[in-house]
């Protein structure tokens, strides 16, 4: 699939303002600063449709984008960004933890991880937090061009081996770079079966 035209629509704090629940819709999640809003640049062919920052915190709402004038991809703040304030930071995460449970159109949360890092209990903690709440998602791995080819294999078979000790499958699993434009097609062929498979 090729995206031929992508728009903003939106921006908000509250997953009831969002635009009526009528199309496909996939979300980018993960820790603040991992490469969600650069993902959607790179997927997009755009280079600045979704705002990304060197330091992390970039990404404050939950911001609608339709492509191909079809369905949604949505980029939303990270999580494990010390703010400010603990209660802050408790809005922060209760507007992610609103939306994920109450969007119906969502079809798939692509959960983005750092190639760099072994897994962090921070995003296997979240990843079981979706599994009980039995909400669709496959994993995203990002800036593998700060990997060689043996890491990013290395990489994927960690996550799978840790994951394994509480899931009976794994999920589905990408690994990107934006820097590179890597995983583009994977990515985008994914979200255009769904298209297809999945009814609204
Ligand atoms: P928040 O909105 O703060 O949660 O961050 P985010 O997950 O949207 O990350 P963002 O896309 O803003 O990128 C964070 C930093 O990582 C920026 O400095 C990007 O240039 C860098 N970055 C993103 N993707 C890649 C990649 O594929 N490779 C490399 N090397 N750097 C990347
Ligand atoms: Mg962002």
């Amino acid at each position: 699939m090729e995206i031929t035209k992508a728009e903003f629509v939106v921006s908000n704090s509250d997953v009831k303002k969002c635009p009526p629940p009528d199309r496909h819709e996939y979300a980018f999640i993960g820790r603040s600063n991992v490469g969600k809003s650069s993902l959607i640049n790179m997927l997009t062919n755009r280079k600045d449709l979704a705002k990304t920052a060197a330091k992390p915190g970039k990404t404050q709402l939950i911001n609608h984008f339709l492509m191909n004038e079809e369905w949604y991809m949505v980029d939303l703040p990270g999580y494990g960004y010390a703010r400010t304030s603990k209660s802050s930071r408790g809005q922060f995460e209760k507007m992610i933890r609103d939306y994920i449970l109450k969007r119906e159109n969502l079809v798939c949360l692509f959960v983005l991880i750092d190639s760099r890092h072994e897994p962090l209990r921070i995003d296997l903690e979240f990843m079981e937090w979706l599994g009980e709440n039995g909400v669709p998602f496959v994993m995203i791995f990002t800036k593998a061009d700060k990997l060689t080819a043996t890491q990013r294999v290395s990489c994927i078979d960690n996550y799978h081996r840790v994951m394994l000790d509480t899931w009976e499958t794994t999920p589905l699993a990408f690994i990107t770079s934006s820097e590179k434009r890597l995983g583009r097609e994977e990515v985008l062929d994914y979200i255009d079966e769904l298209n297809h498979t999945v009814k609204i």
